[in-house]
């Protein structure tokens, strides 16, 4: 049995521990590096947690173990858009459509706040560019050496954009 809600300040050191988890398990799939992440102090966790929406899924006998988030642009002229982010679906419960009604949870979210929702994803995460590209986000660019996630190693980073029913797209 698996039960969706929005994370609060309550949550962050459970989020913290999944941030983690991800960050270690997948490191080419995010662009916070575990290093920055592990320093980051609780408070600032649930003050992040606090200014965004995350959305946790939690598993009967497991907790949390699952993660979306939607962040609003903050400049003014900006404040149209918003972005998914923390993505993140524990590898023992991938497969379920676990990720998707994360995904659901934070499309309908930003449905009320924006015009348009971003994200970006390494171009070759092939299940997060199926499962961004099942809810209709749709690729605009590419970012060649995006991240380096090794000496010498970078990522090809994909740009998606979803236009939400709420603006004149
Ligand atoms: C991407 C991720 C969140 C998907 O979570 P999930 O719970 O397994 O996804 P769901 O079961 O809800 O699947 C939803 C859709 O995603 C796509 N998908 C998921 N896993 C897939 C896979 N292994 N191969 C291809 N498509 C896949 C499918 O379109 C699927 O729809 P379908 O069930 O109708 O085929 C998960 O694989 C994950 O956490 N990956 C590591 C972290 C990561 O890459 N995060 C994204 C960073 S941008």
């Amino acid at each position: 049995m698996t039960d969706i809600r929005r994370l609060t300040a309550a949550d962050a050191a459970a989020f913290h521990a999944l941030r983690l988890e991800a960050m270690a398990a997948e490191p080419e799939s995010f662009g916070t590096d575990i290093l920055e992440e592990r320093t980051r102090p609780l408070d600032r966790v649930a003050a992040t947690l606090a200014a965004t929406a995350v959305f946790g899924g939690f598993v009967d006998g497991e907790g949390l173990c699952a993660m979306a988030g939607f962040a609003r642009h903050e400049p003014l002229r900006e404040r149209h858009k918003g972005r998914v982010w923390s993505m993140y679906v524990r590898d023992s419960v991938r497969g379920r459509g676990l990720g998707g009604r994360l995904l659901d949870a934070v499309i309908a979210h930003a449905g009320d706040e924006v015009d348009v929702l971003q994200l970006i994803v390494v171009s070759t995460n092939a299940p997060a560019v199926a499962l961004y590209e099942s809810r209709g986000f749709q690729r605009w660019g590419l970012e060649p050496f995006a991240l380096r996630v090794a000496e010498g190693r970078y990522t090809t980073d994909a740009y998606y954009w979803l236009p939400l029913s709420r603006g004149p797209l």
